[in-house]
């Protein structure tokens, strides 16, 4: 099972991707939880990474397919993986159709998340993270269901960088969607309801119950 999850910044994709991950038990592949690993751990990459994350701005293509290329050459993507923040831009996509052809793989749904750029304002300031394992939560959270960590902002949450990243969304990853329109795997899903019923939707698309879009809404 080869899932795509396809989405706004604050749309739900990490949220979504954890359900998807316990249900399935296949590897949640997340580039923007990657850089931040790389950040944390002070690698070359991650020195590189750390201010164009901070300003809400893309890491250039040839370095992101790079990543998705080792990545998705490791064993554990063998029964599946979730993918989540990549391909961003239509260069990617097209590496992206290359790279899983050369492995053999095919994607069985892109998941699009469609929630108003107002609620993602809304849901972005008031994130919080684990600095730890890196799932997301609702304001208010008091510590990580996983591990206990008191949970932190995103560098990228604070106001400053929330509108750059909405705006490079549109420019740059708006046209991805069509990409993957015309091959019939998208569903759309209104990303507005609560997170239990947005994966019951999520997981009724996964099993073909929700029908594919091929044109632009
Ligand atoms: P990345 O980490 O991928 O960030 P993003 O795409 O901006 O998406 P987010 O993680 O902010 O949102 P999400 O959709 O996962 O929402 P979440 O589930 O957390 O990338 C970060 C950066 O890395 C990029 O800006 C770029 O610089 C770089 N990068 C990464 N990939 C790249 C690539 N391929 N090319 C170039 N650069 C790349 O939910 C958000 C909040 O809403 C949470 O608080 C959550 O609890 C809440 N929430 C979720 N669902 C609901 C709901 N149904 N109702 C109410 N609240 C909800
Ligand atoms: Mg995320």
């Amino acid at each position: 099972m080869n899932l795509l999850l396809y989405g706004a910044p604050g749309s739900g994709k990490g949220t979504q991707a954890n359900m998807l991950r316990s249900h399935f038990g296949i590897p949640h592949i997340a580039t923007g939880d990657m850089l931040r690993a790389e950040i944390q751990a002070g690698t070359e990459l991650g020195r590189k990474a750390q201010p164009i994350l901070a300003a809400g701005q893309y890491v250039s293509d040839g370095i992101m397919i790079d990543i998705v290329r080792s990545r998705l050459s490791r064993p554990d993507c063998a029964p599946g993986f979730i993918m989540d923040g990549f391909p961003r831009t239509v260069p990617q996509a097209e590496a992206l159709d290359d790279l899983m052809a050369e492995l053999g793989k095919r994607f069985d749904r892109v998941i699009y998340l469609q929630v108003p750029v107002d609620d993602l304002l809304h849901r972005l300031s008031g994130r919080l993270v684990c600095p730890a394992c890196q799932r997301t939560y609702p304001p208010a959270t008091a510590a990580c269901e996983a591990d206990g960590s008191t949970l932190v902002q995103r560098e990228d949450d604070k106001p400053e960088a929330v509108r750059p990243r909405i705006e490079i969304y549109l420019d740059k990853t708006v046209p991805v969607l069509d990409h993957y329109r015309g091959g019939g795997l998208v569903s759309e899903i209104d990303g507005r309801g609560t997170i239990e019923e947005i994966s019951r939707q999520v997981l009724a698309a996964v099993n073909g119950k929700i029908p594919v879009k091929k044109q632009t809404a």
